[in-house]
């Protein structure tokens, strides 16, 4: 049944016991430490790969967190070779109880944190190991934007059950050799129940007013078009790295997975109405109904929130002092079992670095899609900003609305090429950069990004 309340419950893995994880607050410039202590069970219950890079590095569960979007110290980024495991020790404590090191320093945004754990972080987030964090800045609070019970996050994951209700996760890949150790390495999941917050189908009851939502695609693979059932407009007033300068007005939005929106929705005029948040790609099937928003409540007060016509300065693009142009490709391959695998110019995780850019240096990155699928793609430490979308005969695309903001995650679509330009600071160290489509991620989409 849509919208049911009772479904049954399924197993998972949460920060402190909760999926999705508890959500932090902080304030920009706000120094935190946070330990993250693995006591996940020894064995995993979903269906490892002892084929893939990582994967067999330990028979224990291993885990590691990394917050996506902030420019975090290399030793507190959670590099997917820092894992741990629940009795792993190697000098005291050092691995057992990781004390990571968040500086904030950034705009207010939304970010998120989740599993990186080489070679099965598409298993560990899909299990639940992932969650919300918001900051906070004084610009932002100026601006009379919905606020408290009036902004909600949302975090949508794409999951499949089995007739118990426990989690399915795919265990046959394309085409399996007779040769394959133990299967479960598939080039995408796509589940048929959408969860939000962990709910299956939930709704939520509202005002008649408008509210901010902060909407997170935690999904491994499904990239969606979000849109309300009764095609009402709203606003997309923010993207990965906080406010847009102006908000854009819109009736869908496509996120990617790790991509986040912040979206100002106006349910003033559906007193006693009831609309559905959509995924416009699957209007035809059961699961292009995401969750239903009731517009039940009474007014509690005057609605006094408003969208600003302007939200924030956004700092200029460093287009003049560009000091290395890089062009990646993203292309199919088969690994050595035959199985479709996804990679940045041909290279897997263990090829030699090549994206090696100097610390303060400015780079174009042009990403170039070879392929008939999304990528969305994600460099760590820095943010970007999106200078040219183009289709497989050069000609230029129009700009997608979340390309006028901050990103940390970019949506690639098939055959497209996205130039990007970031300049890498604060740190110099060893990161990464992938896709976050968890099952190309995982094999072999990401690639070691070094600032020297
Ligand atoms: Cu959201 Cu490298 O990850
Ligand atoms: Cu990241
Ligand atoms: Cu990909």
């Amino acid at each position: 049944h849509r919208f049911h309340k009772d479904l049954p419950k399924a197993k998972v893995w949460g920060y402190n016991g909760l999926v999705p994880g508890p959500t932090f607050e902080v304030k920009k410039d706000e120094d935190i430490y946070v330990k993250w202590q693995n006591k996940l069970p020894l064995k995993h219950f979903l269906p490892v790969d002892t084929t893939i890079h990582g994967a067999m590095d330990t028979p224990e569960v291993r885990t590691v967190v990394h917050l996506h979007g902030s420019p975090s110290e290399p030793a507190s980024d959670g590099h997917p070779e820092a894992w741990f495991t629940r009795n792993y020790k190697v000098t005291g404590s050092h691995f057992e109880k990781k004390i990571y090191h968040y500086t904030n320093a950034m705009r207010a945004t939304n970010l998120w944190y989740h599993d990186h754990a080489l070679g099965i972080t598409r298993l560990n987030v899909y299990a639940g190991l992932a969650g919300m964090y918001f900051i906070r800045d004084e610009k932002e609070k100026s601006l009379r934007l919905p606020k408290g019970k009036y902004e909600v996050p949302l975090v949508v994951v794409d999951r499949s059950f089995n007739p118990d209700g426990s989690l399915f996760y795919p265990s046959q890949p394309r085409n399996p050799s007779p040769d394959l150790p133990n299967p479960s390495i598939v080039p995408a999941f796509f589940g048929d129940t959408v969860t939000v917050n962990g709910k299956v189908w939930p709704f939520l009851k509202v005002e008649p007013r408008k509210y901010r939502f902060r909407l997170l695609n935690a999904s491994n693979t499904r990239t969606y078009k979000f849109q309300f059932s009764n095609n009402m407009p709203f606003f997309l007033i923010g993207t990965d790295g906080g406010l847009l300068a102006r908000p854009i007005q819109v009736s869908s939005l496509d996120v990617s997975p790790a991509e986040r929106i912040d979206i100002v929705v106006d349910f003033s005029q559906l007193k006693g109405q009831n609309v559905v948040l959509q995924d416009g790609f699957e209007l035809d099937s059961e699961i292009g109904n995401i969750m239903q928003f009731k517009v039940a409540k009474e007014l509690c007060a005057p609605d006094r929130s408003q969208v600003p016509e302007h939200l924030s300065t956004l700092p200029p693009i460093p287009l003049d002092q560009v000091r290395k142009i890089r062009r990646i490709t993203l292309n199919d391959s088969e690994d050595e079992y035959g199985r479709l695998m996804l990679l940045f110019d041909d290279k897997t995780w263990s090829d030699h670095p090549t994206e090696t850019p100097l610390i303060g240096s400015v780079e174009i990155w042009e990403l170039v899609n070879q392929t008939p699928g999304i990528h969305p793609i994600h460099i760590h430490l820095v943010d970007f900003r999106i200078i040219g979308r183009f289709d497989a005969q050069g000609n230029k695309l129009p700009p997608l609305p979340a390309d006028f903001g901050i990103k940390d995650t970019v949506l690639v679509d098939a055959n497209q090429t996205v130039r990007l330009i970031m300049k890498f600071q604060p740190y110099c160290g060893d990161y990464v950069w992938h896709c976050h489509r968890l099952e190309h991620e995982d094999h072999d989409m990401m690639r070691p990004l070094i600032v020297r």
